[in-house]
């Protein structure tokens, strides 16, 4: 089977495109899948540039989705042909997130789903929202269940709230969806004219240019009336809290995703107890997450935003899309 995996020093420039033997049968519990797509997540370029540093012949990506093309002993959920997509922490089925950070994180800790093939748990797959291609299912594993545990998981998200995400990425269009099929008021900024107008056409209904407008924050509490937003998706960090923490209302939600915008920086604590605000930190989410998701997407019946795809021999050119910035949601790679 095909599979793309990491050289040394680690590189978009020193990818390489193998083959690697048919990882054969699955065991008790297990099940074989012919992968068929991914997409592109920052963490995944994180890895294939070695700002993560991962072992020589790493497997890249976290997201994978494909048919069920055999299943092991015992194997109940799933039947062959199933169209299935890969868990972000194979092991964090439900509750609280387990110690071991990235350790097991297909595409970091562990090999991903740059490949054909792959025998894994069963428990590490779920199905695939009803009606979705492969290329759609693959968005969910990172972006999708991120943008989920942050409004609904632990965000505990209400019809009629106000939901302020940041740019077009997968996880902040992802929000935009969440909030719109909760019957939420959406804030939404970019960088581009162009991409707000695409915003709007998803539902957006009030839109920040971030960079003509760098207070967008206070922007923000005045689209709401000054009462403030009730739930930020803040995929900036450092650089963008400030103004998330102007825009949040008292006692609003502010779920601590990303790092486009810093790892570090000073940020007023003071504003945040003054303001009462939940301030939750999140990594991805646990399969219970990503089922939970998927049942509310068979109900509310919208489709991930994808942007270009790109074939799997192809992984690094797809990154170099992702570097420069002028995609609008997820980026594919079909294998
Ligand atoms: N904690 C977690 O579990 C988790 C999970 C997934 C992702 N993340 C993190 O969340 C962030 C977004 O991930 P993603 O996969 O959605 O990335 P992505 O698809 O690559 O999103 C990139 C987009 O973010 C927007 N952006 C960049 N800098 C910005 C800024 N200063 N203010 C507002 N928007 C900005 C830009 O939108 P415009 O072009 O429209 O301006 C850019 O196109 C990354 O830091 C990623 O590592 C964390």
């Amino acid at each position: 089977m095909k599979a793309i995996q990491t050289a040394h020093p680690t590189s978009l420039d020193t990818l390489r495109y193998t083959d690697l033997a048919d990882p054969g049968a699955p065991g008790a519990g297990e099940i074989k899948v012919r992968l068929r797509a991914s997409s592109l997540n920052y963490h995944d370029y994180l890895v294939v540039v070695g700002a993560i540093p991962t072992p020589e012949g790493r497997i890249p990506m976290s997201d994978g989705a494909g048919e069920v093309l055999a299943v092991g002993e015992g194997v109940k959920e799933f039947a062959v042909g199933d169209l299935v997509v890969s868990t972000f922490f194979p092991a964090w089925l439900d509750g609280d997130a387990p110690d071991g950070g990235f350790a097991g994180v297909p595409g970091d800790g562990a090999d991903g789903y740059a490949r054909e093939q792959v025998i894994a748990a069963a428990t590490s797959f779920t199905r695939a929202p009803k009606g979705w291609s492969a290329a759609e299912a693959a968005t969910i594993t990172c972006a999708g269940v991120t943008a989920w545990r942050g409004l609904v998981g632990d965000g505990a998200l209400k019809g009629g709230e106000t939901v302020l995400v940041q740019g077009t990425g997968g996880v902040s269009i992802y929000g935009l969806q969440i909030a719109k099929a909760f019957g939420c008021t959406v804030i939404a900024t970019s960088s581009s004219d162009e991409k707000l107008e695409r915003l709007k056409a998803l539902g957006a209904d009030h839109l920040i240019n971030y960079k003509s407008e760098p207070e967008w924050g206070k922007a923000a509490l005045k689209l709401t009336g000054g009462r403030g937003v009730d739930h930020i998706l803040e995929i900036g960090g450092s650089g963008t809290m400030p103004e998330s923490i102007t825009a949040a209302r008292n006692g609003g939600h502010i779920a601590l995703i990303g790092v486009l915008a810093g790892y570090a920086g000073p940020v007023s604590t003071v504003a945040i107890m003054g303001k009462q605000l939940k301030v939750i930190g999140l990594t991805v989410g646990s399969r219970r997450h990503q089922q939970d998701m998927i049942r509310a997407i068979d109900v509310a019946g919208y489709k991930p935003v994808l942007d270009k795809h790109f074939p799997l021999q192809d992984l690094a050119g797809a990154f170099k899309h992702q570097a420069s910035n002028t995609h609008f949601g997820k980026i594919v790679v079909d294998i």
